[in-house]
């Protein structure tokens, strides 16, 4: 049988070294660890499981510290809501006070349209906003509104994007298909193949082909649907894309969409729709939206959004609907953070999209010189490891070249107390000082070197 990854990381004399010091200084983690893979079906997500697993007790600012009382660099931010880091005192101060009123009601609460005139303030497509409590929900609403104001069946995704766990943002690009004219494929078992074939399509990215893809399907066509930066695939070079697909998306009557999940107050306040100066029909927002608690939300044009309003199961509306949904204590983390942003705006962005140009600019630049075979794609402050020396333009581009060798790097920063969640998407925040950008820089490139002296790159 073939070695696994990690066995073959523990062979190599560093690999083994950093991996036995891990395990000497968290036995807490480890008994956890064991009792976690007993009753729970799912940890936290099966992609997050690290090659070393460490259960966290505190969190401040950059910082979290483990059950064993270690203390690290997060790199992991929550997976992005933490934009301002982790519990920052606006937030927290926001939140003891709800606690002091209520915490959940499902009934009007005054700080739901709060929220909203903030969202509305920041997003440009905004006239109205609906809450949820995941961007799962969010972009689900999105596709089904978009169905329901059209009358039209399909919604168009692209290759190499994520928009959540329902089924329907679980077709993704079959990669047995032409990469320009991709058909999709269900993502794992247990969704229906009808999804697939009569309510989905898979667009190719930044590929001119979408465009007539969209044309020719237009009468069947509800919205075209669209990270403005991949988690996968981070990079800022697809303003002229976006605004191409916007275009034929108007002259078609197909509705646009931006999945805004992660990019939504991060790579500006006013989102990838300021940051690219573009206006789609709708946007989808989580993760920082929600200062840290639960969130989702889909904004978009008064007319489309209406539909909405009209109340449940009247026979021309269209269906929302969350126990949790719009709750106070997430909304009021929601404000505060958002308020902050808005605040600050003028300090926090330069920070946060310099300091990432900076350790993406300083890594790339280092690996070159050393001829290492990685890149660390950015956009601003969210990033992407890619092991592998090939250009990446899309998604298909990517190769599991050398996933040993990435696996033995996450050990070693792990071991130096940075933690890079293994998804290998990761976020700095306003809390990640130029010198902690500086000691990540520092860890990161004796790790890469580690990994040489591993022999695995
Ligand atoms: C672009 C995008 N859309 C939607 C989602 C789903 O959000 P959630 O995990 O809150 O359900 C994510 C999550 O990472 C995302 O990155």
């Amino acid at each position: 049988m073939a070695a696994t990854a990690e066995q073959i990381a523990e062979e190599r004399p560093l690999g083994k070294q950093v991996r036995d010091a891990l395990l000497a200084r968290t036995p807490r983690s480890q008994a956890l660890n064991r009792e976690g893979s007993q009753v729970l079906a799912v940890e936290v997500v099966p992609t997050f499981e690290m090659r070393h697993p460490i259960y966290i007790e505190s969190t401040g600012g950059a910082r979290v510290t483990d059950v064993d009382g270690n203390s690290y660099i997060d790199l992991t931010m929550g997976m992005g809501p933490h934009l301002l880091g982790h519990r920052p005192d606006c937030v927290v101060d926001a939140l003891r006070a709800q606690i002091d009123q209520n915490i959940h009601v499902s009934l009007h609460n005054p700080l739901q349209s709060k929220l909203a005139r903030l969202v509305e303030d920041a997003c440009r497509c905004a006239e109205q906003v609906v809450f949820s409590n995941s961007g799962t929900e969010a972009t689900m609403y999105g596709m089904r509104v978009a169905r329901g104001f059209t009358g039209k069946p399909k919604v168009a995704s692209f290759s190499g994007s994520y928009h959540g766990a329902h089924d329907y943002a679980l077709i993704k690009d079959n990669s047995e298909s032409p990469p320009s004219d991709p058909t999709g494929k269900n993502y794992g078992r247990g969704v229906p193949d009808v999804i697939k074939d009569d309510t989905m399509m898979v667009l190719p990215y930044r590929d001119e082909r979408a465009f007539d893809l969209i044309r020719e399907h237009a009468h069947e066509l509800a919205v075209v649907m669209i990270e403005p930066v991949q988690s996968s695939n981070p990079r800022t070079d697809i303003k002229e894309f976006l605004h191409g697909l916007n275009d034929v998306c108007r002259e078609c009557g197909v509705l646009f969409m931006f999945d805004e999940v992660i990019t939504g107050f991060r790579m500006a306040y006013g989102g990838a729709q300021e940051y690219f100066d573009i206006t789609p029909d709708l946007a989808t927002y989580g993760k920082a939206l929600g200062g840290g608690m639960a969130i989702g939300a889909l904004a978009g044009q008064a007319d489309v959004m209406e539909m909405l309003s009209k109340g449940w199961g009247h026979p021309d509306g269209v269906f929302s609907g969350g126990t949790f949904s719009g709750n106070p204590m997430t909304m009021a983390a929601g404000i505060a953070a958002v308020e902050y942003m808005r605040d600050h705006q003028e300090i926090l962005y330069p920070h946060l999209n310099e300091q990432g140009e900076r350790l993406a600019r300083e890594i790339n630049r280092f690996c070159e010189e050393h001829q290492i075979p990685v890149q660390l794609m950015n956009a601003g402050s969210m990033f992407h490891f890619h092991f592998q020396r090939g250009a990446i333009e899309r998604a298909r581009d990517i190769s599991d070249e050398h996933h040993a060798a990435e696996n033995d790097f996450y050990l070693h920063v792990l071991g130096r107390d940075v933690i890079v969640p293994p998804l290998h998407v990761f976020f700095i925040s306003e809390a990640h000082s130029a010198a902690d950008v500086d000691t990540i820089i520092e860890t990161f490139k004796d790790s890469l070197l580690d990994v040489r002296a591993d022999r695995l790159i």
